[in-house]
C-alpha cells in the first residue's frame, strides 16, 4: 500500500536534502517573517522542489506547506510539508535540521518521511507497516519513569511575549526528569523518540508540518502521541506529546493538570 506516495516523498525528501546541503553554511536571504522567525532561500528552494514533483505525480492531491506554495484540491488527501524544519539552526549552521514530508487521508497519517541530510538518516513510516532509520527497524524505549527519562521540547516564536504558563510546565517537567533537550527541529525530535534516543517530547503552539510525518513513525515505532490532554493526535492541534507508552502517560499526567 502507498509505494508510489513512498517512492515520490522519498525522492522528493532527498531532492530536497541536496539542496539544503548545498546552501548549508553559504546562506545569502534570511529574513524575518516575525521578532524571531526566520525564512531564508533554503526554505523557499526546497519546497520548490518538493511541491513540483508532488504536484507533478498527484496533480489532483491537496499540498499544505509551511511557506505557503502548495495547492488547495477538492480531495481528501493531504500532502503535509515542512521543506526545512529548524531554520534557526540552518541559519546559525548548527547542523541539526530536516524535510519533513508527510500524508493525510481522511483525517487519518498514513506515510511520513524525516530526513535530517546533514547526517544522512532517513526517517519513515507507513500505516501499519512499522517505522525505519535508513531502512532498518526502529522502535521507542523501554524506559518506565520520568526519572530515569531523556527527553525534548521546544519553543514557539511568540516566547518573548508568553512564557509564563511555558515555563510553569517546563519547570514541571525539568525538575522530574533525567534530561531535557530542545535540539530545534520538531519533526527529528520525534523521530528520536521513535528510535529510542529520546523517551518522551512535548511542544505547544506547532503548525502540522512541524509534526505529521514525525507523529506517525512515532506511532509505527511503538509509541504514541496525542495532546496534553492525552487526546488522539491531530496535526492541526498546536500541543503534542509524544512517548513510549510509559513516558506518554507520564507527560500527560503532568502537563494536562
Ligand atoms: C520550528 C522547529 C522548532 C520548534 C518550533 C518550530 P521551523 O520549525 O521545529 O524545533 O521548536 O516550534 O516552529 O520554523 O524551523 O520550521
Ligand atoms: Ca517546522
Ligand atoms: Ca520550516
Amino acid at each position: 500500500m502507498f509505494s508510489k506516495e513512498l517512492e515520490i516523498a522519498r525522492k522528493a525528501a532527498l531532492e530536497a536534502g541536496k539542496v539544503l546541503e548545498g546552501l548549508f553554511g553559504h546562506l545569502k536571504k534570511i529574513e524575518k517573517k516575525g521578532e524571531i522567525d526566520l525564512v531564508t532561500e533554503a526554505d523557499l528552494q526546497s519546497e520548490k522542489t518538493i511541491v513540483d514533483l508532488i504536484k507533478t505525480h498527484f496533480p489532483q492531491d491537496s499540498i499544505l506547506t509551511e511557506e505557503g506554495s502548495g495547492q488547495s484540491r477538492d480531495s481528501d488527501r493531504i500532502w503535509i510539508i515542512d521543506p526545512l524544519d529548524g531554520t534557526t539552526n540552518f541559519a546559525h549552521s548548527f547542523p541539526f535540521f530536516a524535510i519533513s514530508i508527510g500524508l493525510e487521508i481522511k483525517k487519518e497519517m498514513v506515510l511520513g518521511v524525516v530526513f535530517n541530510p546533514h547526517m544522512n538518516e532517513f526517517f519513515e513510516a507507513v500505516r501499519t507497516q512499522g517505522a525505519f532509520l535508513n531502512q532498518k527497524p526502529i522502535r521507542v524505549s523501554n524506559c518506565a519513569g520520568l526519572q530515569d527519562a531523556l527527553v525534548a521540547t521546544g519553543f514557539p516564536y511568540d516566547i518573548h511575549h508568553h512564557s509564563k504558563e511555558l515555563m510553569t510546565r517546563f519547570e514541571k517537567v525539568m525538575t522530574r526528569v533525567q534530561g531535557v533537550r530542545r535540539p530545534g527541529a520538531a519533526s527529528i525530535d520525534l523521530c528520536y523518540v521513535a528510535a529510542g534516543r529520546l523517551d518522551g517530547f512535548w511542544e505547544e503552539k506547532l503548525k502540522p508540518w512541524d509534526t505529521a510525518a514525525g507523529s506517525l513513525i512515532v506511532q509505527e515505532a511503538g509509541g504514541q502521541v496525542g495532546n496534553f490532554q492525552g487526546q488522539p493526535y491531530s496535526p492541526y492541534h498546536p500541543s503534542i506529546i509524544a512517548g513510549n507508552p510509559a513516558i506518554y502517560e507520564a507527560l500527560v499526567r503532568l502537563l494536562g493538570s
